[in-house]
């Protein structure tokens, strides 16, 4: 199999004599990033304090963000974690009427849920639909849980398990259609799957960048669609939540035009530069490519893992599958750590290993680890 990306390669120094498929947790460092991170520290050793230059770098993460999920900048906010994204969102919302309904997804990531379940002193009644790992019926059994009193439809648009896919324009429909809001967790694709917010009608999304994004933990990017931002108040907020954040009076909480009123404190101004590189660098090659990559490395992941006796616990069809694709494995940490002295990243979850490829990736380096893995659990 041809590499398309192949040029790329040399931006990740790792790649020169170790191999890292661990995107569902941390992808590569690439040198964008690596001059993104000394030119910050550049800046602040020769001028002290740049908040022009700071502020700089946080817009233009934003505008990177945005361009690749097909949103206006203005329609982003920034916080520092997809948790905090959730939480903001959340505060806006009210479940003491006859919309008191939150439906999530057993294989949502747990921290988001959490957020979900810290809402019942509020009134909020979580009802988790019940995902099973490899399944690709979860769109449906979204779509059947939400009614009349669905305040919140919760979503992962791929598992942070198995990888497996919701049709978040689905969810999103039967939401819509029956009053409710929903919220997409895209930790796991964005940079991988392509999303077009406008074309999929996403009301609310969140992604953080260290994954599939390049980046670091530290920042997260939270789509408000503009005629919902308007018509929610948070109660998590803060000073940068506001219209003008150097207005500096104690006394006046105003809030900012659409998403920006979903910003709270200083933003992360460092971890934006590198979001602002590496997601560059992402736009730069264009999310559906990488996706349609990303679908061949799948397809050669679940054809050479059967053959070598691993089971495959993620979706069995390339299309209903993010890059992950997880391998049952009991003692997955001990296996993670040994596959690292041979010179593979992969990253293990419970119960399973998760080979979990990038463009920078090749047909070999995934069948590699997968030898490896069959070779250290014989
Ligand atoms: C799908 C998904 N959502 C949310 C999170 C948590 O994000 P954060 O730590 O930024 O709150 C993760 C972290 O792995 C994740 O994979």
């Amino acid at each position: 199999m041809t590499h398309p990306f192949s040029s790329y390669r040399k931006l990740f120094p790792i790649l020169e004599n170790t191999i890292q498929l661990s995107s569902c947790s941390q992808s590569a460092l690439s040198l964008p990033v690596k001059r993104a991170i000394d030119d910050y520290l550049d800046i602040w050793t020769r001028r002290g304090a740049d908040w022009g230059y700071w502020m700089d770098q946080v817009a233009l993460a934003r505008a990177e963000f945005a361009r690749m999920i097909h949103a206006d900048a203005n329609d982003i906010a920034v916080l520092g974690s997809v948790s905090d994204a959730a939480s903001a969102i959340a505060s806006a919302l009210h479940f003491d009427g006859e919309r008191q309904a939150i439906v999530t997804g057993s294989l949502d990531f747990p921290s988001i849920c959490h957020v979900w379940l810290a809402q019942q002193p509020r009134g909020a009644q979580v009802r988790f639909v019940q995902a099973q790992p490899g399944a690709s019926d979860t769109t449906d059994k979204v779509v059947r849980a939400i009614d009349g009193h669905t305040a919140l439809v919760s979503v992962s648009h791929a598992c942070f398990y198995e990888g497996q896919i919701v049709d978040i324009a689905a969810t999103g429909r039967a939401a819509r259609e029956h009053g409710a809001v929903q919220f997409v967790d895209a930790y796991q694709s964005a940079g991988s799957l392509a999303i077009d917010v406008r074309a999929q009608q996403v009301d609310i999304l969140a992604a953080g960048a260290q994954k599939y994004l390049l980046g670091i933990p530290g920042i997260a990017f939270l789509y408000v669609r503009p005629e919902l931002a308007q018509r929610l108040t948070p109660s998590v907020t803060g000073w940068f939540g506001r219209v003008n954040p150097f207005e500096f009076n104690p006394a006046k909480l105003d809030f900012a035009d659409g998403a920006a009123r979903f910003n709270t404190g200083t933003p992360p101004m460092m971890c934006a530069s590198v979001a602002r590189a590496a997601i560059g660098l992402i736009n730069e090659i264009g999310v559906p490519a990488i996706e349609d990559y990303l679908g061949d490395l799948s397809a050669v992941a679940l054809e050479e893992a059967p053959r070598l006796g691993l089971e495959v616990v993620s979706p069995k069809t390339p299309g209903a599958k993010g890059a992950n694709t997880a391998i049952r494995i009991p003692n997955a940490s001990e296996v993670e750590a040994r596959m690292l002295q041979s010179g593979y990243v992969v990253s293990a979850r419970n119960d399973v290993i998760r080979v979990a490829p990038h463009f920078y990736n090749t047909a070999e380096d995934v069948v590699g680890a997968l030898r490896e893995l069959a070779r250290l659990t014989r």
